[in-house]
């Protein structure tokens, strides 16, 4: 039986549909109101100053009733879309008989983490545990840092350059963004960042010859950049005179987010895993932003066939919306005694009953293919766009992203300019984008796998036109 209507009916009609200049008076009237009361950290509405008041599937309505088009999916987490009903009628089902449980047993706990277990990569599948800690991703990233220190009874991690993990004080360390830690130190001690391996950004990257010079993995894939991070990691790790003691894990986004979608080289993956097997450091995949389905396979180091030893997942697995953290590892690993990991709102159980219910959504509707094709759609309609500070598209499934740079070909003041332009240009015509990059260079599209291909069309339109208009 199919799970839910079609994906062509979770939508409003007709996005975009602008009935207002925006923002619109009743959208002008909250955002003074917020202005007024809420805290100076509030972000999201200065880039795109809207007031919410509904969503369906791809669509977004604001409080004026202009429709948009969303592109953004509250930042990569309606993954099934906004108010899915197969979703909500699971998650409104289980509100009304019981919300807090902790980590007593529930029918809803125990039948998601076997759905869990059945979408698991392999190598975790059938042999893993999952842990619900806190609601967050961070609270994720927490639980893999006690897991990894607990188990190895080593202190010291390594994570990567552009990479993001969250705002608490551990994921904050192992943070890259500067501008989210400065201003915090000391946080974590002995955290060792690492280069990510970006072939746009390295010179001379198509050289083969060289990367095998440098690349330690026996099979290398021949990219120069991925030969040279892995080359770091490995003497990171190895070297007696490293200045610090080996990792107790190596963090690692299979995608990088928050970083501007930068998707690694065929090797890299299995270079990590290499280096971790042979030196006895977990590996861990943060799959909070890339997992769940969002790049086509239900997590996006599957691509490259390569298991961590724990992944922290967030973001989509509440299925509405609702906020979820929980860490999948290896049974190898299951070593913490009863409390070893904690959190009151460990057993949010709407939120479990919604992300059972999005991947019964998932599957019975095709939603990975979809992804796979949407996806390869949008980066083809972004590549025809005639600007040439375009320096790249890519992405994997449905994360997206379009690097731009001035006209130098660097990653300037100017060539974030242009993005929040075209950022800008696309709100005020109905279709809600997002950015991205170490400089914000990035223009960063996670439609949820629901946007149909129509959709997808009508937004590119718009998307292409912004992107066309930047050129002077
Ligand atoms: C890769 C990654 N890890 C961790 C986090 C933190 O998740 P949360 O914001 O739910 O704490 C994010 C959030 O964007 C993320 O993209």
């Amino acid at each position: 039986m199919t799970a839910g209507p079609p994906i062509e009916d979770v939508h409003f009609a007709d996005a975009p549909q602008m009935n207002t200049s925006i923002p619109g008076p009743k959208s002008k009237k909250l955002l003074e109101r917020q202005r007024e009361v809420d805290t100076s950290a509030v972000s999201y509405p200065r880039s795109v100053p809207i007031a919410l008041d509904e969503g369906r599937g791809a669509t977004l309505r604001d409080v004026d009733g202009n429709v948009f088009l969303d592109f953004f999916a509250g930042i990569g987490v309606l993954n099934v879309g906004h108010s899915n009903p197969h979703v909500l009628d699971a998650v409104n089902a289980q509100t009304e008989k019981l919300v807090h449980t902790i980590d007593f047993p529930t029918e809803a706990r125990i039948e998601f983490i076997e759905r869990l277990n059945d979408i698991a990569p392999s190598g975790l599948k059938d042999h893993n545990k999952v842990v619900f800690g806190g609601p967050s991703g961070s609270d994720a990233i927490e639980g893999s840092i006690k897991l990894a220190k607990h188990n190895t009874g080593r202190n010291a991690m390594m994570a990567f350059e552009g990479s993001y993990h969250g705002g608490t004080a551990g994921a904050l360390t192992l943070t890259g963004g500067r501008k989210y830690k400065e201003g915090y130190d000391p946080l974590l001690p002995d955290v060792r960042h690492v280069p990510y391996p970006y072939p746009l950004r390295e010179r001379g990257n198509a050289d083969t010859e060289n990367a095998r010079a440098v690349c330690p993995a026996p099979n290398c894939c021949g990219d120069l950049s991925c030969g040279r991070a892995l080359e770091r990691v490995q003497a990171a790790v190895e070297d007696p005179y490293a200045g610090q003691e080996k990792p107790a894990a190596i963090w690692v986004e299979p995608i990088q987010g928050e970083g501007g979608v930068v998707v690694p080289p065929a090797g890299f993956l299995q270079g990590l895993r290499d280096i971790a097997d042979d030196n006895d450091v977990m590996l861990i995949f943060d799959e909070i932003q890339s997992g769940f389905g969002r790049t086509g396979e239900w997590w996006a180091a599957e691509w490259h066939g390569v298991a961590p030893d724990a992944m922290t997942m967030a973001k989509g697995i509440g299925g509405a919306g609702l906020p979820l953290g929980a860490m999948m590892y290896h049974e190898d690993y299951d070593t913490w005694g009863p409390g070893g990991h904690i959190g009151t709102f460990r057993g949010n159980i709407p939120a479990m009953r919604g992300g059972i219910a999005a991947i019964d959504y998932i599957e019975s509707h095709g939603l990975l293919d979809h992804a796979v094709e949407l996806g390869e759609y949008i980066r083809g309609r972004l590549r025809e766009a005639d600007n040439d500070h375009l320096a790249e598209v890519r992405g994997q499934g449905c994360f997206i992203g379009a690097e731009f740079v001035d006209g130098e070909g660097k990653p300037s003041k100017e060539a974030k300019g242009m993005v929040k332009d075209i950022q800008t240009y696309c709100y005020e015509r109905g279709v809600l984008v997002w950015t991205a990059g170490r400089q914000g260079t990035v223009l960063r599209l996670l439609p949820s796998l629901v946007m149909t291909h129509e959709q997808a069309e009508r937004g590119l339109d718009i998307i292409v036109e912004a992107i066309e208009a930047q050129v002077d």
